[in-house]
């Protein structure tokens, strides 16, 4: 960690608090349109169920698991990963949704979230390989993937649009 002035942990969410996971969710589609596939528009409109569901998931970690990085009891950051079922595929996870609050960044929050959610990779042993995307632009994205081993694997064009504006997308694999 770069800045030890800031205290942070990296936490689960037990259900009740599902609030502040939709309110940072938001918060970043909101802040970083660019960075993310789905639209603050769209996640605005999902039931309670949606999210409450989400974090049920995560509690057990099968399927699903979502990081949060907590400051002094605030939510600041997350990142989600996702582990593929069916007999060919389970071998693979995805990660989504890492994001950190424009005020908390660049503190080492990003980079202790990535860090958890590889260690809690590298302990399911049937998972052989990670694989992300990152949008053009997101360059402090991409290096932290980087870092963390991934490489990039192609690039899909014209991935997602806002307005009138394309975003083309790296594709990045980490094999293990
Ligand atoms: C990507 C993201 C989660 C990283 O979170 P973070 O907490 O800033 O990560 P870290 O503090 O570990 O720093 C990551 C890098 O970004 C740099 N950085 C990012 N924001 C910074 C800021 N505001 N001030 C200074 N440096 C910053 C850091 O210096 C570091 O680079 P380095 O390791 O080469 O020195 C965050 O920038 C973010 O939410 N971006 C917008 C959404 C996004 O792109 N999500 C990824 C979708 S794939």
């Amino acid at each position: 960690m770069k800045n030890n002035i800031i205290k942070f942990k990296i936490i689960r969410l037990p259900v009740n608090r599902w609030k502040e996971y939709r309110t940072l969710r938001l918060i970043g589609l909101k802040t970083d349109p660019q960075a993310f596939g789905r639209s603050l528009r769209e996640a605005k409109k999902y039931p309670d169920k949606f999210w409450k569901d989400a974090l049920r998931k995560s509690t057990t970690a099968k399927e699903y698991v979502v990081f949060f990085a907590e400051c002094n009891q605030k939510l600041v950051g997350m990142f989600g990963l996702t582990f593929l079922q069916g007999d060919k595929i389970k071998h693979r996870a995805k990660s989504t949704m890492f994001y950190v609050l424009p005020a908390f960044r660049g503190m080492g929050i990003g980079s202790a979230l990535f860090k958890e959610a590889m260690r809690t990779v590298k302990q399911k042993r049937r998972i052989k390989k990670i694989e992300s995307s990152v949008n053009f632009g997101q360059e402090d994205s991409l290096r932290l993937h980087q870092k963390n081993g991934f490489k990039i694997i192609g690039i899909a064009k014209k991935e997602i649009k806002i307005g009138n504006k394309f975003y083309d997308q790296y594709l990045l694999e980490k094999i293990l």
